[in-house]
């Protein structure tokens, strides 16, 4: 990497794991991490909810922070089957996923819904990784630098900062796919996003990660791109060797 951000790897387990299989992979990471001198990037892994309080012990002690797949706007109350922020951190949770294409698809949330979760993980204490990125046929359209400036533009909360803040830019098409954009769309797409940072961001110090079918054979070209700050990871973060190579490819 080219300059002063520091990568961050974060692995997004989505609904997979239980009890068993989570925690032995969660001390797999854990020994590698902590066996690892200098560590090239943060880590950060984001179980479902029902394997917090597993595998946040089984982290403990490792560079390999803690992390939620999603948070409520509230910090308490009648919700049911909600988790808020407040709990997360509580469970032990540093960061927080808000915004994922897979929630606003399969959940219907909005920018503005994600812009006020974003800001309930950041009152809670917590780092929030806010997603944006287009769809196949908004690409095809020409549209995708547009679409992504409108999710910035409403996803960001008003006191957001680069220190509370991350954006994973997650093309919709590229998530389980095995089809990345080309390094040069990429890299065009993270300069695009921090040059449309709100003025209250330190742009130059925003971490950008790129997210969709990264693995360990492309990792070290998109983690080489200027503006790429890292990687939010999904089926690559089930294999231990997989994720832990990916992290290792931004030294
Ligand atoms: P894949 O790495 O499985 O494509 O998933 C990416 C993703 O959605 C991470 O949030």
């Amino acid at each position: 990497m080219e300059h002063a951000r520091r990568p961050l790897i974060a692995g997004n387990w989505k609904m997979n794991g239980l009890r068993a299989d989570g925690l032995e992979r969660a001390r797999a990471l854990a020994a590698l991490a902590g066996a690892a001198d200098a560590p090239p990037c943060d880590w950060v892994v984001c179980p479902p909810a029902s394997l917090l309080l597993a595998v946040g012990p089984a982290l403990a002690g490792s560079p390999v922070t803690l992390g939620g797949q999603d948070c409520h706007t509230a910090a308490s109350g009648a919700h049911t089957g909600d988790v808020s922020a407040a709990m997360l951190a509580d469970a032990g949770c540093r960061y927080v996923i808000v915004g994922h294409s897979e929630r606003r698809a399969d959940h219907g949330e909005g920018d503005a819904l994600v812009a006020a979760k974003a800001a309930a993980a950041q009152a809670a204490g917590l780092v929030a990784i806010v997603c944006v990125g287009e769809t196949e046929a908004e690409r095809d359209a020409g549209r995708a630098h547009a679409v992504v400036a409108r999710q910035i533009a409403g996803s960001l909360p008003a006191g957001a900062s680069a220190l509370d803040t991350v954006v994973a830019y997650e093309p919709v098409w590229a998530i389980g796919t095995g089809r990345t954009p080309t390094p040069d769309d990429v890299q065009a797409m993270h300069a695009h996003i921090r040059s449309c940072a709100p003025p209250a961001i330190d742009a130059s110090a925003l971490r950008i990660l790129y997210g969709g079918s990264v693995k360990p054979g492309n990792a070290a070209t998109l983690l080489r791109l200027a503006d790429v700050d890292g990687a939010l990871v999904g089926g690559a973060s089930l294999v231990v060797e997989d994720f832990w190579a990916i992290g290792e490819a931004t030294r």
